[in-house]
């Protein structure tokens, strides 16, 4: 199992008057290779154990083994090395820097991790071609359709080739063309072996021939459907 959490609680702000438990006693396994979608309402604890798996944070308690790593033992630098090697992340709104070049957005997860400019450059146009948006490279981020952002973000987060790809409601802010068209680059991605995690309550995302699991969450507990 590529992803393994059991009994995992999650409470922010523990001990404070503004303790929030966001997460109640959640167990998952999600293989090597397959795709999980996590579906609930707002609010419902999505975003943080997206924040788990991907090694963002630890739980309060409980075990989480993530790509054969126990993240309660790791301390805070270990848990970002870890999560750097291990995790690609899509954001809702992608998070690119609108002021920096398509090339300079997909390159950055490289930077902390020593990789030279000329190998930066290389494995960026690469991914570019892959997506076929070799012809934005050098323009800003800012000036660029919103399908073509979608495909930088996911340049950006495959760009180290992480094992494992996080999305968090990745579909929000695109009409249902690119929504489809984002699915069938999972689709992809999951043939090529890399293993998906998907939080959504998008019904092109949920009802997705391609997952392997869904599950839902609601008020921070896991309900298998
Ligand atoms: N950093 C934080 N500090 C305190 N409480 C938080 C923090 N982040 C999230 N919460 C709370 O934890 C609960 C779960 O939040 P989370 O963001 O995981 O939900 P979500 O399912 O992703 O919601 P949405 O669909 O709106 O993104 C909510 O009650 C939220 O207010
Ligand atoms: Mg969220």
């Amino acid at each position: 199992m590529l992803i393994e959490l059991e009994a995992i609680t999650k409470i922010y702000n523990q001990g404070q008057a503004n303790e929030v438990q966001a997460l109640t006693d959640v167990s998952l396994r999600v293989a090597t290779g397959s795709m999980l979608c996590l579906r609930g309402a707002s609010g419902s604890g999505k975003s943080t154990l997206l924040g788990i798996i991907g090694c963002v944070f630890p739980p309060t308690s409980g075990r989480a083994a993530i790509a054969g790593k126990q993240l309660a033992r790791l301390p805070d630098r270990f848990l970002t090395l870890h999560r750097r090697e291990t995790i690609g992340f899509i954001f809702q709104r992608f998070n690119l820097l609108p002021s920096l070049t398509v090339l300079d957005n997909i390159t950055l997860p490289l930077l902390p991790m020593g990789v030279g400019p000329r190998e930066r450059k290389l494995r960026a146009q690469a991914l570019l071609a892959q997506f076929d948006i070799q012809h934005r490279e050098k323009f800003p981020a800012g000036q660029i359709s919103g399908g073509e952002l979608q495909r930088v973000a996911i340049a950006r987060a495959l760009i180290h080739d992480p094992p494992i790809i996080l999305a968090d409601e990745p579909t929000a802010h695109l009409d249902s063309r690119l929504s489809r068209e984002f699915m069938a680059i999972m689709d992809r991605l999951k043939a090529s072996g890399k293993t998906i995690v998907l939080a959504s309550h998008d019904p092109l995302v949920t009802d997705h021939p391609g997952l392997d699991q869904i599950m839902d969450i609601r008020d921070g507990r896991l309900h298998v459907p």
